[in-house]
């Protein structure tokens, strides 16, 4: 749709880009998406035999590709890694893709624990910041940059089998969009980036068949697709896209009864 298309900062194709999250699901299918020669892939996760195998296909394909297994809690060793990255070629895109989800969030009856709430803020939600903020001083006096945050159609909707994570998503979705009108006026664009499902290792631990699943490689087309275009928001399928908006825009008194029968988690 033309009109989602960010006009304040030109469109250059990426030569080197951070993706966090890269050694399985989304993260390693774009990763795989863009690996090609003249390409540079700087690659963040925690397994490192995933990690590694990703990075070696990327090589591969013929992207100059390096990887670090890093903990995007961490900001510290986010900040050095990013920086000595940067050093070595500008980053042009940062995909802040790292993230937990699927049967390690869903809630029992009685909501989250202290302990799994804190995993999901601070991976979903702080993981961001620390892959984004370090890149904004350099983007910023450098005129260009593009950031990309990994939310949710979650973001639209408070789902009861997952209250925090939809926060969590919804959190970085906002954040997202701020930073944008925030720097935007300084060439620097921010896409947030909303999936349905989409069948990877996440979405496979929850018990059931979720609906308009789609492949990774799908999806991964998609986000490219848009990227390339300067896309602010990113959002598929559409079905799902138009229903969790027009859930959004309900009064809770008649919403909550079709969201409670979403729940497929522990009852
Ligand atoms: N699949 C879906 O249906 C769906 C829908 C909407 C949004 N999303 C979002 O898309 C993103 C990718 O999800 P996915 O479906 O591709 O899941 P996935 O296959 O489980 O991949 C998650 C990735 O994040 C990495 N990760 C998790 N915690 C990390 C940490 N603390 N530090 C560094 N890396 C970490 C994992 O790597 P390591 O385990 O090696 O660290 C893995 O590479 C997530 O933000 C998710 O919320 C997914």
């Amino acid at each position: 749709m033309a009109a989602d298309v960010g006009a304040d900062a030109a469109l250059v194709a990426p030569a080197h880009i951070l993706i966090t999250g890269a050694s399985s699901g989304i993260g390693a299918a774009l990763a795989r998406y863009y690996a090609r020669k003249g390409m540079r892939l700087s690659l963040v996760a925690r397994n490192e035999e995933r990690l590694e195998q990703v990075a070696l296909e990327c090589r591969k394909a013929g992207a100059r590709t390096e990887w670090n297994t890093i903990d995007v809690v961490h900001s510290e060793a986010m900040r050095s890694w990013i920086e000595e990255c940067d050093g070595r070629q500008p980053i042009d895109m940062v995909i802040a893709n790292a993230g937990i989800g699927g049967e390690n969030v869903i809630a029992p009856p009685a909501g989250e624990s202290l302990s799994v709430s804190r995993d999901i803020i601070e991976t979903n939600v702080l993981g961001v910041t620390n892959s984004v903020i370090p890149l904004l001083p350099r983007f910023v006096a450098r005129g260009k940059g593009h950031v990309v945050i990994m939310s949710s159609l979650a973001a639209h909707v408070g789902l009861p089998d997952a209250p925090l994570y939809s926060a969590s998503k919804a959190a970085v979705r906002v954040y997202g969009h701020g930073l944008r009108r925030l720097l935007g006026p300084k060439g620097i664009r921010v896409t947030v980036v909303c999936p349905g499902f989409v069948a990877t290792p996440m979405s496979a631990s929850v018990p059931g068949h979720p609906p308009f699943l789609w492949s990774v490689e799908r999806a991964a087309a998609r986000i490219v697709s848009g990227l390339g275009r300067g896309k602010r928001e990113i959002s598929f399928p559409w079905q799902l896209a138009a229903l969790t908006r027009f859930a959004a825009v309900l009064p809770p008194s008649l919403i909550d009864p079709l969201l409670q029968r979403t729940r497929r988690g522990r009852t």
